[in-house]
């Protein structure tokens, strides 16, 4: 996947696709036609949880990350691009495009993160739970079990209820819990918990 999609005719696609909707209400879903730009949120429906591009501690590198609403100092819950920021600059934008994949471009339109692609889907959304899972599914299909990603699949460093902990036999993925490396950067550190 990751080599089908940084071809230069896909890149053209999406960089006409750019000049697309900005997210102005709050809202807890995308659909193809806009973009989460950093500074730009979700909430999911409940306000539990919130979508977002961060920086931990004194970092200037840019994240997407979902964090607790009602806490006043952010409680990040779950990175998607813990090892690949982007760096020192405030333009990253986060997608869905098709044919069912999450992409965080930088500045410069390269793809820093993706999320894995399961299936093909013609009308993919992104949604953010009020469960803390961030989703891709099929725009009029809200099952569960048809979901096309899901970051409950990915664990970080934090545990919520339900998420897949171990190894999953309907997706395969081993997930385990992994320490950040300091305060300042979510990549992976010396510390894992998992089933072995
Ligand atoms: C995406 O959502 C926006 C806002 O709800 C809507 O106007 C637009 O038609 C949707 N696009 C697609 C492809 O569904
Ligand atoms: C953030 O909140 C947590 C939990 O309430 C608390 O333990 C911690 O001290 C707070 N940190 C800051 C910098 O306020
Ligand atoms: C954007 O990505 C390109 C390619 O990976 C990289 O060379 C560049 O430094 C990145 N820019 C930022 C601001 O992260
Ligand atoms: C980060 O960006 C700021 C403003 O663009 C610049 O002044 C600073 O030198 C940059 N820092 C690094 C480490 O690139
Ligand atoms: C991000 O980097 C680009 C290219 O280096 C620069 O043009 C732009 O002003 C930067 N934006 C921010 C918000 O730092
Ligand atoms: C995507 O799948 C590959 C191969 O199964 C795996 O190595 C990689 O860690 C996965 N990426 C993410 C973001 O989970």
């Amino acid at each position: 996947m990751m080599k089908s999609i940084t071809d230069a005719s896909f890149l053209l696609l999406l960089s006409s696709l750019l000049s697309t909707l900005k997210i102005s209400t709050a809202t807890d879903i995308i659909n193809t036609t806009q973009i989460l730009r950093d500074g730009d949120t979700l909430i999911s429906s409940g306000g539990r949880f919130v979508l977002g591009f961060f920086s931990p501690g004194n970092s200037n590198n840019r994240y997407v990350g979902i964090w607790y609403a009602n806490i006043n100092n952010i409680t990040v819950v779950w990175v998607a691009n813990r090892e690949n920021p982007v760096k020192n600059n405030t333009s990253g934008i986060l997608k869905v495009v098709e044919p069912g994949v999450l992409v965080l471009l930088n500045d410069t339109n390269n793809i820093v993160w993706s999320s894995n692609m399961s299936r093909a889907a013609r009308t993919p959304v992104l949604q953010l739970l009020d469960t803390g899972n961030l989703v891709l599914r099929v725009a009029n299909d809200d099952r569960p079990e048809n979901f096309l990603w899901k970051s409950f699949d990915y664990l970080t460093n934090t545990f919520l209820p339900d998420m897949n902990f171990g190894w999953n036999t309907e997706t395969g993925i081993q997930s385990s819990l992994t320490s950040w490396k300091t305060n300042d950067n979510p990549t992976p550190g010396d510390f894992t918990f998992s089933w072995i």
